[in-house]
């Protein structure tokens, strides 16, 4: 890299990379909202998911990422499986409701098992059933990897919920979703 470069590099930079800034910067980028549910024993269990990602294909996996102290995780983690739920943009109440956790939010959320025996919520857009397929550690996080067993598009017709900086939102624009 020519020395002018580097210069310029070194202008365009805003700081170090701390916690706050990462926090900051990040919250440029746009994540769907999911709730990842699964099954201790009898108890429905579910976590507010932004960081939910396709993966491949051929296997059909998907993963996100989850925080290693994250509690309900480990619960869910205990049972092998999961399942993906695709929030709509009128599902900002239920969002709330499953990371606040003030009331029992699955009062008033009807679900039904999956294929995983995890909970399918038949509001939602969309619900990806897996069993799990690889636990990766990265950082202060873990990549969980499933392998799709079952795929749901719930033809709601409902358009999928936008976290961004911190706030809920609509995508904004209109898309022509296939069958
Ligand atoms: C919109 C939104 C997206 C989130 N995405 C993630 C995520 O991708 N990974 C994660 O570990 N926690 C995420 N969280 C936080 C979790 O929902 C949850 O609060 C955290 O895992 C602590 O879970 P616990 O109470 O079971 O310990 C998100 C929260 C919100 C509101």
């Amino acid at each position: 890299m020519a020395d002018s470069q580097k210069e310029d590099n070194q202008e365009a930079r805003q700081g170090p990379v701390t916690p706050e800034r990462y926090r900051q910067v990040l919250g440029r980028f746009p994540t769907g909202v999911t709730l990842v549910t699964g099954m201790d024993g009898d108890e429905p269990l579910a976590i507010v998911i932004g960081s939910f990602v396709s993966v491949s294909i051929d296997p059909p996996l998907v993963g996100f990422f989850i925080g290693s102290n994250a509690r309900t995780w480990q619960r869910i983690r205990k049972g092998g499986s999961f399942c993906v739920n695709v929030l709509a943009d009128d599902q900002v109440d239920m969002a709330e409701a499953f990371f606040a956790r003030e009331r029992d939010p699955w009062e008033g959320t009807d679900w039904v098992p999956g294929l995983s025996g995890s909970p399918v919520i038949p509001s939602c857009v969309a619900s990806i059933d897996c069993s799990m397929f690889d636990l990766m550690d990265a950082g202060d996080h873990y990549f969980v990897v499933g392998e799709v067993i079952d795929l749901r598009d719930h033809g709601t017709g409902g358009s999928p919920l936008v976290f961004l900086g911190g706030s809920y939102g609509p995508v904004g624009a209109s898309f022509r979703l296939g069958p």
